[in-house]
């Protein structure tokens, strides 16, 4: 399809949805995966990627066919760390073996103190994942920030790495966060942000919208807490409004609505996860009214 005539039928789209509680943001439910831009450099990532903590710790189950799934619908942001037991090589085997390797963006952290012990670090995950270039290194939980970060702008410059940043996931450190975000020029933050932890929302993300950083948010279901809360509740009727089917959905459309996220990590081992929260990349997303009502209703169970 022409760029115009998509415009033309997202701009219906866009009409039959006034008023609906919705962003009109694709047609059909085969569409592409959504995108958003990083703000550093103006390319664009699907909204939805994959996380790889616990899950990925050793080889085996079904984390083959998951990846080549996630590969096969078009995704491509895969977040890692060394400090996933075996993760970045069951990664960088499978990634070889599928040949997916060219087609996707790798995020993985530095996660250790003292320069000499990151650099060493930042070497074995190139080995761990088969690649010569990593897309997003990131200092994990703000471990000796300052110096990590001196390593990963010299990589950088090297052209080894394509974009630099931060992580958290403990709203103990939301503070030095701040601060960190504040002094420094970074492409990404990733931070925790779920339909039931919504602190990183306070501060955290205007704060990457106004100093133009990507953000990549982690616990997207609060390590599955999110689907506790609603066993056994069938997904209200008004979610159809915003073209969501299952709960995994509902939860990752509130994420990616916001004007601020870049794109959200799910744990997901299983390619059936894949096909359903790839879902949550596709069609329309919540407009702000319609965000407020998912907040009521999750605080209201
Ligand atoms: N500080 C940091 O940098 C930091 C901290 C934490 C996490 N992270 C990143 O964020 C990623 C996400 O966090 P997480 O994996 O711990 O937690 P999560 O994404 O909040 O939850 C993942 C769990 O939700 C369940 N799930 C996923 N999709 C599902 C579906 N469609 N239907 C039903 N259940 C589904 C799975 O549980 P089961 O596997 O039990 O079925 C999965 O393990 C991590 O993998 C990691 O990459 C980074």
């Amino acid at each position: 399809m022409n760029y115009k005539r998509r415009r033309l039928l997202l701009a219906g789209a866009s009409l039959a949805a006034a008023g609906s509680g919705c962003i009109p943001m694709a047609v059909h439910a085969q569409a592409a995966l959504l995108r958003k831009k990083i703000p550093s450099s103006g390319e664009e990532i699907p909204i939805i990627g994959l996380g790889t903590a616990r899950r990925y710790e050793s080889a085996g189950g079904a984390l083959r066919d998951t990846l080549e799934r996630f590969g096969a619908l078009g995704a491509t942001v895969i977040d890692t760390a060394p400090v996933y037991g075996q993760a970045e090589a069951v990664v960088g085997d499978l990634l070889e073996q599928l040949a997916l390797r060219p087609r996707l963006f790798l995020a993985t952290k530095v996660s250790t103190s003292g320069r000499e012990a990151g650099v060493q670090q930042i070497e074995q995950s190139f080995r761990r994942l088969r690649t010569g270039k990593i897309d997003l290194i990131a200092v994990h939980n703000l471990r000796d920030t300052q110096t990590q970060l001196q390593t990963l702008r010299e990589l950088e410059k090297q052209r080894r790495i394509r974009y630099v940043g931060i992580t958290t996931s403990s709203d103990r450190q939301y503070a030095e966060f701040e601060a960190t975000m504040r002094r420094e020029a970074l492409d990404f933050i990733q931070v925790d942000y779920a339909l039931d932890n919504r602190g990183a929302a306070e501060r955290i993300l205007p704060l990457a919208a106004e100093r133009g950083m990507a953000v990549m948010i982690n616990l997207p279901f609060g390590r599955g807490r999110l689907f506790d809360a609603v066993r056994g509740k069938p997904l209200p009727a008004w979610a159809g409004d915003f073209d969501c089917r299952s709960w995994p959905q509902f939860f990752l459309k509130y994420i990616v609505s916001h004007p601020a996220v870049t794109c959200a990590v799910p744990g997901m081992a299983r390619p059936q996860y894949v096909e359903d929260n790839l879902g949550a990349a596709r069609g329309r997303l919540p407009d702000a009214a319609m965000r407020l009502r998912m907040e009521r209703f999750i605080d209201g169970i």
